[in-house]
């Protein structure tokens, strides 16, 4: 698909940090560029495509939203009108070559187009990230990036990392705990952060959303994985999408006075109650890598009114390091 914006990378992506440092904590102040740096020397750099979340498929759906969701937040989404979605699913990491069939995570990315606003999120297929604040993903990354002369990651490096920051291994043990998913259809995905959702009287109930698939989940025995081998999700999709019967209830587990707000690592407790807010139904998928999913970053800071962001130091972190990963893939002739 071509694209009109021929160099856009630097411009954009100052503005977006300019931006994102008037909104972000003082905690959120980890220069994205470097940000971005750290993911192509710990992941590998590939031309063109996403730094993060670079396997992945376009397609395009309908969300309806319901009753418990207007009684709760003004957001034009939740008019119970079909409100048209765009979808990205993806495999997690920077590899465009990254395998189907491995215990890692996946992404469902959403935009929502509204009456005059957008709403744009990356939700994951786990209930936490794998590091609490900017500056611990940074030196995540610089911990596990490969020694220049081994080629390698310094086991020495990631061993200290790891033993002084424990919450980060949360992640990885839950995906070691699952089965490979069988399906970007069959798997939850979670916003990880909290939201807080504003009515008509000004009130602000804060929660975590979880995108659960109707009809429940589904995982591949070791055996199954490596019979599907490692590409199979974009068309196990596509078939999925074609007989109809794609669809996730948009649930939003309900914060209690005390709740941790601010960590992308702290799921709320699970007796939480959660309420409905209404499905999203996949309609279409791209026949191939293109569709309009490639000009669109997803940032997660791009809320509709009656929505609003929490103090999670990682959510309005995530706005300037996206703007910088688009504009090199736009500029270096995005592949999907
Ligand atoms: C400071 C922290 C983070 C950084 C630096 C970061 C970085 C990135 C980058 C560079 C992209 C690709 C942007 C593009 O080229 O369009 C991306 C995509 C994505 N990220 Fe993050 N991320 C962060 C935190 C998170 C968190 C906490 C989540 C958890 C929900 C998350 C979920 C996603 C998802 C779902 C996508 C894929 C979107 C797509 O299909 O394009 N990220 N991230």
């Amino acid at each position: 698909m071509k694209n009109n914006l021929a160099q856009p990378g630097r411009a954009f992506a100052a503005v977006a940090a300019a931006l994102a440092s008037l909104a972000a904590p003082a905690s959120a102040q980890v220069d994205p560029v470097r940000m971005i740096d750290s993911f192509e020397r710990a992941g590998g750099k590939f031309d063109g495509y996403r730094r993060s979340g670079a396997k992945g498929v376009c397609a395009a759906g309908e969300f309806v939203g319901s009753a418990e969701a207007r009684a709760l937040s003004t957001a034009s989404a939740f008019s119970g009108k079909p409100v048209p979605v765009l979808v990205r699913f993806s495999v997690g990491g920077g590899n465009p070559k990254a395998p189907d069939n491995a215990k890692s995570q996946r992404n469902m990315a959403l935009q929502f187009d509204l009456p005059g606003e957008s709403w744009l999120m990356g939700n994951i297929s786990a209930p936490v990230f794998g590091a609490a604040t900017p500056e611990q993903m940074l030196a995540r990354l610089e911990a596990i990036a490969p020694d220049p002369e081994t080629k390698k990651p310094n086991p020495e490096k990631v061993k200290a990392f790891n033993d002084a920051n424990p919450e980060t291994l949360l992640q990885g043990k839950y995906f070691a705990s699952q089965p490979v998913p069988a399906s970007f259809a069959k798997l939850n995905y979670w916003g990880v952060h909290a939201f807080g959702f504003v009515d008509a009287a000004g009130r602000k109930q804060f929660g975590k959303w979880i995108f659960e698939p109707v009809g429940g989940t589904q995982g591949l025995s070791d055996e199954e994985a490596k019979a599907k081998g490692p590409d199979f999700l974009a068309d196990d999709l596509r078939q999925r999408v074609a007989a109809g019967n794609v669809a996730f209830d948009f649930n939003l587990q309900l914060a209690q006075p005390g709740d941790k707000l601010d960590s992308a690592v702290t799921p709320l407790p699970d007796d939480r109650k959660k309420v409905t807010l209404g499905r999203l139904t996949i309609k279409s998928v791209a026949a191939d890598a293109t569709g309009p999913c490639v000009t669109i970053n997803f940032n997660p800071m791009v809320l509709p009114k009656g929505v609003e962001p929490s103090a999670d130091p990682m959510l309005a972190a995530r706005a300037a390091p996206y703007a910088v990963s688009q504009g090199r893939r736009l500029s270096e002739g995005a592949k999907q």
